[in-house]
């Protein structure tokens, strides 16, 4: 483990994605209880430690209900209800189906989107999140919050980076299918969560996380924001944690 000097995001770094989701298992877990709120990631790094916390339930060494609700980090704007690729379809499909979990989310399809963005950031902020799951994007974006968004910003509309976009091509047919838009949680909304478990897997991701753990706390670098959090962790692969050799 590292901590950074005058940070207080702690590094946990593990040998494989098997060790880094079983650690944030315990980290999730640890902060949950049966009535409680959990903000849930979509994306690769954290399906590991969702099968890991079903299969603990399943296995009868986590509680039968580990929280009561799930809040979507972000929503893609413009998707009919129900599309397999709308972030509620997804987290039920990958995680809160099998545990019970009532997902709350931004209405992608409202008529007016601002509205539902502020409406879905108070709701987030009243519900008092026990812990909110996080990826990192290899520009160190959290959420749909691209380098550039402010530190305290609040749930928004906002434009998807081209970037963004292509990366996420891969879950639709093609790139035009991939909504322009997106509400995400803003990064002051994300920190209201009580604990902040991020997840992070491969080389590719060692840049941003060496910029989020090490590097100045700056709009530049969105996930530098997890410095300022009382209780926030970053649980990484040795390649993403940057050590030669590690990923090869
Ligand atoms: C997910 C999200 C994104 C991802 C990030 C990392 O709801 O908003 O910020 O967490 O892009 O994605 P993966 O885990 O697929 O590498």
């Amino acid at each position: 483990m590292t901590q950074p000097l005058g940070a207080t995001a702690r590094h946990l770094v593990r040998d494989d994605a098997d060790q880094v989701a079983a650690t944030a298992a315990d980290l999730i877990l640890e902060a949950c209880d049966d009535e409680c709120s959990v903000g849930l990631a979509t994306g690769s790094s954290p399906l590991g430690a969702y099968d890991e916390i079903v299969r603990r339930v399943r296995a009868g060494t986590a509680p039968r209900r580990v929280a009561r609700r799930g809040y979507l980090l972000d929503e893609y704007l413009g998707l009919p209800v129900g599309d397999r690729n709308s972030y509620a379809s997804v987290i039920r499909r990958e995680v809160a189906d099998a545990l019970g979990l009532e997902v709350r989310g931004p209405d992608g399809q409202a008529a007016d989107p601002d509205a539902e963005a502020e409406r879905y950031g108070r709701e987030v902020a009243e519900a008092r999140v026990a812990v909110q799951v996080l990826g990192i994007g290899r520009n160190g974006h959290l959420g749909f919050n691209e380098p550039g968004s402010a530190l305290d910003s609040r749930t928004r509309v906002v434009r998807l980076t081209e970037t963004t976009r292509r990366d996420n091509a891969r879950f639709f047919d093609s790139l035009a299918e991939v909504p322009t838009h997106a509400i995400t949680q803003g990064l002051g909304t994300i920190m209201q969560a009580r604990r902040l478990v991020l997840i992070a897997l491969g080389e590719r991701k060692a840049d941003a996380v060496r910029a989020a753990l090490h590097g100045p706390v700056d709009p530049a670098c969105p996930a530098s924001v997890l410095q300022r959090h009382p209780d926030s962790y970053l649980v990484t692969d040795r390649a993403a944690a940057g050590e030669p050799g590690a990923d090869r």
